[in-house]
């Protein structure tokens, strides 16, 4: 079916949120990535942590937008896996992954006067690591773009039953878009296996959602899928802060 809300100018987005969040309504991601890369083009940009959910996203945007932009937040603490599949993607899509580090002398100076597992001491510590390993790196990631695409799901925690298709990021002043936000676990595999999507190899061994390696484990039967991040956290502190609201 036909958005009607095509040749929206981009300033014009930000008023209309509401309208086009009731156009996306029942509508396939497929057919919000094409809204999506018709309205932003090189302007929007794709956050991939290599997950199941951006692997999905990679490989549909590619498919519809061969010049899609992504961009790999590189903590310094992830798993081999999460390169091996990194690399993966690279080879099979043809892609020029813009990869950011943290600042060097911030993790110099923090990793200095606390130590290399300073997240297991406090939340405060802990927010400090993800603030110098992905929260400063993402917003020069963001800087030159006027959209970016996540893979928020809202059954992934409680931190994102209200989030929407299509938001105003406050934070970093442009539009964030999720469109797998209503999708199921189901959907995302499904749809991986479909189409011989490479994935971390991590998922075959218990993990359900992938960070970096000091701060995930695989989870237990029952557990809901991010009870391996900060799994000594309560649920509701499960956020390193890169889908804060403001
Ligand atoms: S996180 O905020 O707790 O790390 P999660 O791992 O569930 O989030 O990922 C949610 C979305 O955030 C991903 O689908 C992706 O769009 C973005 N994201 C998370 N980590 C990264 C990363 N290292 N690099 C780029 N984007 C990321
Ligand atoms: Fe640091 Fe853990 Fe946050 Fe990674 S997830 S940035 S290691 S606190």
């Amino acid at each position: 079916m036909a958005l009607h809300i095509e040749n929206l100018e981009v300033e014009d987005i930000k008023e209309k949120l509401d309208e086009i969040n009731q156009e996306f309504e029942g509508k396939s991601p497929q057919e919000i990535l094409k809204w999506v890369f018709n309205t932003f083009g090189e302007k929007v940009v794709l956050a991939s942590s290599l997950g199941l959910e951006d692997q999905f996203l990679t490989h549909m945007s590619v498919d519809i937008f061969p010049k899609v932009h992504v961009f790999f937040l590189d903590t310094g603490r992830l798993n081999q896996e999460t390169y091996d599949v990194l690399a993966e993607s690279i080879e099979k899509y043809k892609i020029k992954y813009d990869i950011y580090f943290p600042k060097a002398e911030e993790v110099e100076r923090f990793q200095g006067d606390f130590g290399p597992n300073a997240f297991y001491q406090s939340l405060e510590l802990r927010h400090r690591c993800c603030q110098i390993r992905k929260i400063e790196p993402l917003q020069r990631a963001l800087k030159n773009y006027s959209a970016w695409i996540t893979g928020l799901r809202r059954q992934q925690s409680v931190t994102r039953i209200n989030t929407r298709i299509i938001e105003w990021d406050e934070i970093n002043n442009l539009i964030k878009i999720n469109p797998l936000i209503d999708c199921c676990v189901l959907d995302v595999t499904d749809y991986l296996s479909n189409n011989d999507v490479p994935y971390n190899k991590l998922f075959d061994q218990g993990y359900t959602s992938i960070g970096c390696a000091p701060c995930t484990r695989p989870i237990k039967l029952g557990e809901d899928r991010r009870a391996g991040r900060w799994w000594w956290e309560t649920p509701e502190k499960r956020e390193c802060g890169l889908h804060q609201k403001h």
